[in-house]
């Protein structure tokens, strides 16, 4: 059996969970003004693997945390994923048109809407964040102070954004490459990872283990994002396949060629596998995803 096989058990009962779980916490797309929320529930709705709730419900469970408090943590996590993505897409950003096989919000819903509609998915997910049941206050504050970080600027995803816009594959090194992606993609896969450890009220030695952990499938997953972009085929990715060359984006296949962009990517997933040693079989679901994580196909 593949890696990849072997995951899907896990990423197939944790994607229910979560899903039931947004179902429940976005506003009903009858709802007055029926039009963001129908664009809420078109993108997180049109697909998507669910994996930064995975990662942040599987950590979390290694470590002790209950479901109820977990997946409504996920549930949070994707919606703030979903929202990266339809201002990713928008025209004045990447100008996509298609986005887990449906079109993109824009397209469906038109700018102002699909604006509108992220930053409604941004404010829900702390809305939800504030309320996660079973954690003291302290303990809700620093989770949050983490997500918050991760997604904002100077260290964050928008700080990513803005450095992967203003790059080009011309005139980018190595180093800030690897800056981009990791503040871009990385920093909240890294979040996801380590809100599981915070709502699990982990012990210092074992956040720093998972932090690793994060930190090293947060690049891998990156990397792997660019390879699929030059390999995939839209069909698969439900994205359009081959933009990032038109659009001189700053890449790993650009800058280091496609076999070492695979190497690369492999090794950080050994690292990414080695910083679980401690937990022997019971990490085995964060060593499968960490191998899917680059071995995926869409
Ligand atoms: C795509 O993320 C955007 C990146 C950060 C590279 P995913 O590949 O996780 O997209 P979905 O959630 O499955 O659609
Ligand atoms: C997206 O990176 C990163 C975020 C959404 C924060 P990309 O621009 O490479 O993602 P895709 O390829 O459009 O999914
Ligand atoms: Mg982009
Ligand atoms: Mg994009
Ligand atoms: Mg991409």
């Amino acid at each position: 059996m593949t890696p990849t096989a072997r995951v899907r058990p896990a990423i197939d009962e944790a994607r229910g969970l979560v899903d039931l779980e947004l179902d429940r916490l976005l506003p009903a797309a009858d709802l007055y003004p029926q039009s963001v929320h129908r664009a809420m529930r078109h993108s997180i709705f049109a697909g998507g693997k669910r994996l930064r709730p995975i990662l942040a419900i599987e950590s979390g469970r290694l470590l002790g945390a209950q479901d109820a408090v977990l997946v409504p943590l996920g549930a949070a996590l994707e919606m703030i994923h979903t929202y990266s993505l339809i201002h990713d897409d928008l025209p004045a950003l990447d100008n996509d048109d298609l986005r887990r096989g449906q079109p993109t919000c824009h397209r469906a819903f038109g700018e102002a809407t699909a604006i509108l509609a992220g930053d409604a998915l941004l404010t829900l997910a702390f809305k939800v964040l504030a309320q996660l049941p079973a954690l003291s206050a302290d303990a809700g504050v620093t989770l949050i102070r983490e997500v918050a970080t991760a997604i904002g600027t100077p260290d964050g995803m928008i700080a990513g954004q803005v450095a992967d816009l203003e790059a080009s594959h011309e005139s980018t090194t190595l180093a800030t490459l690897e800056l981009i992606h990791r503040a871009k993609t990385g920093a909240l896969l890294r979040a996801c990872v380590r809100a599981g450890a915070l709502a699990a009220r982990a012990p210092l030695e074992d956040l720093d283990r998972l932090t690793l952990y994060g930190e090293k499938v947060g690049l891998a997953f990156q990397i792997a994002d660019d390879l699929l972009d030059v390999l995939g085929s839209t069909a698969e990715l439900g994205k359009k396949a081959g933009k990032d060359r038109p659009q001189s984006k700053a890449t790993y296949p650009a800058l280091y060629g496609i076999e070492e962009s695979r190497r690369i990517a492999r090794k950080l997933v050994d690292e990414a596998r080695a910083a679980l040693e401690a937990y022997g079989v019971r990490a085995a679901p964060l060593r499968e995803i960490a191998d899917f994580l680059i071995e995926r196909t869409s």
